[in-house]
């Protein structure tokens, strides 16, 4: 074992998430770098908005580093975008905010025109990042790197637009299964070579991101949501980082979702973490989850809700703290700082 990866195992976020004893709860938050911080909305304009951003060594790394270091969180997680995968295998992206596809993916010629790629080289600004943010950080903290799981990729892909129906998607799932599945072994493809760079890079965990998962009925959920995170599981498991997957609106699948091979399963705020604890026995760690919309609460209404989280899950091994999804925008600094002291505090 190197150096790098020594230290990494040390590290309290790694330890929670290998269910090993810690002094203290780990916390990060995702989406902790973004618009609710005066100096992230500084630096993109003075990056010429959010895609240069993306896209730039110097500037990942700042973005990476500010929110880290101004929470304090026990993980930084890197600067970018679950569509970086899908631009660099192709595809025409602009992001107003959320991202958007000129040419949406609807059909075997659009697949065929896609390219899987070299994410060293394509995406050597994210790797560069990667490598400078590792630098920077505190030697305790851990660097988290992240890709899209391939369902949700898709779903953006198809879709052209974040949507509040998916219906294009939907379209595909019901009425075109094999170009869906010929798509998803395509993107598992990307996405695994994508994570495995980041950790080539020097990240020492990797999270999953299925947000859309939750937008599928069963069976369809097994079959395409779950079946390809798997895959992508199993791929990145020989690297030996911890693997996180994340997915939304899943609740009434939390044992499956729990099964497909990751260290750490992240739950929504839809789910009490108890009840996630108790469904899932202890062989797996667990992520997460006050509500976003906690933290434009007055600050007793935060601590009381984070402390219950803790009370319930975190006395045993294998708890890393988190919100149920990404801090939303125009969310108040000093709350998100209050969250954060309320962790630290805590005695496990
Ligand atoms: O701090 C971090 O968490 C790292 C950065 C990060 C971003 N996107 C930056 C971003 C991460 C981990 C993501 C993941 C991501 N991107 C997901 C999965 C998690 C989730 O939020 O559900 C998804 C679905 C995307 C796709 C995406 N990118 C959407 C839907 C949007 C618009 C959402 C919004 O908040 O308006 C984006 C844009 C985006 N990605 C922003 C940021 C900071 C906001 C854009 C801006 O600053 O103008």
């Amino acid at each position: 074992m190197d150096t790098l990866n020594r230290n990494s195992e040390a590290r309290r976020f790694v330890r929670a998430c290998r269910r090993q004893p810690v002094d203290r709860i780990p916390v990060w938050l995702m989406r902790q770098a973004g618009r609710y911080q005066p100096e992230y909305r500084a630096l993109k304009e003075r990056m010429g908005g959010f895609w240069a951003l993306s896209t730039n060594a110097d500037s990942i790394t700042e973005a990476t580093l500010f929110a880290q270091r101004s929470l304090a969180a026990d993980a930084a997680i890197i600067f970018s975008d679950i569509t970086v995968p899908s631009w660099a295998m192709g595809l025409d992206l602009e992001f107003a905010p959320g991202p958007k596809f000129k040419t949406p993916v609807r059909d075997a010629k659009g697949l065929a025109a896609l390219s899987l790629y070299d994410p060293h080289e394509k995406c050597d600004f994210l790797m560069q990042g990667i490598r400078q943010t590792r630098a920077g950080l505190p030697d305790e903290v851990s660097l988290i790197g992240f890709v899209g799981a391939p369902f949700t990729l898709a779903g953006y892909m198809i879709e052209g637009y974040p949507s509040r129906s998916w219906l294009e998607l939907k379209k595909v799932v019901y009425g075109e299964p094999k170009f869906l599945h010929n798509m998803l072994s395509k993107i598992a493809e990307a996405v695994i070579e994508h994570a495995r760079a980041q950790v080539e890079a020097g990240c020492d965990a990797l999270q999953l991101f299925d947000t859309t998962s939750g937008e599928l009925g069963r069976p369809e959920l097994t079959e395409f949501a779950f079946h390809y995170a798997k895959r992508v599981l199993q791929a990145l498991k020989p690297l030996g980082v911890p693997l996180i997957y994340f997915g939304r609106n899943i609740g009434h699948a939390l044992e499956e979702a729990a099964s497909l091979g990751s260290d750490v399963l992240g739950v929504d705020w839809g789910t009490p973490m108890q009840e996630a604890r108790q469904r899932l026995g202890n062989d797996i760690a667990l992520m997460g989850n006050l509500d976003p919309t906690t933290l434009f609460c007055a600050k007793e209404v935060i601590t009381s809700r984070a402390e219950d989280i803790l009370n319930a899950v975190a006395k045993q091994p294998g708890f890393i703290f988190n919100l149920g999804h990404g801090v939303l925008q125009h969310t108040p600094v000093d709350h998100v700082k209050h969250l954060i002291d309320v962790v630290h505090d805590f005695r496990c």
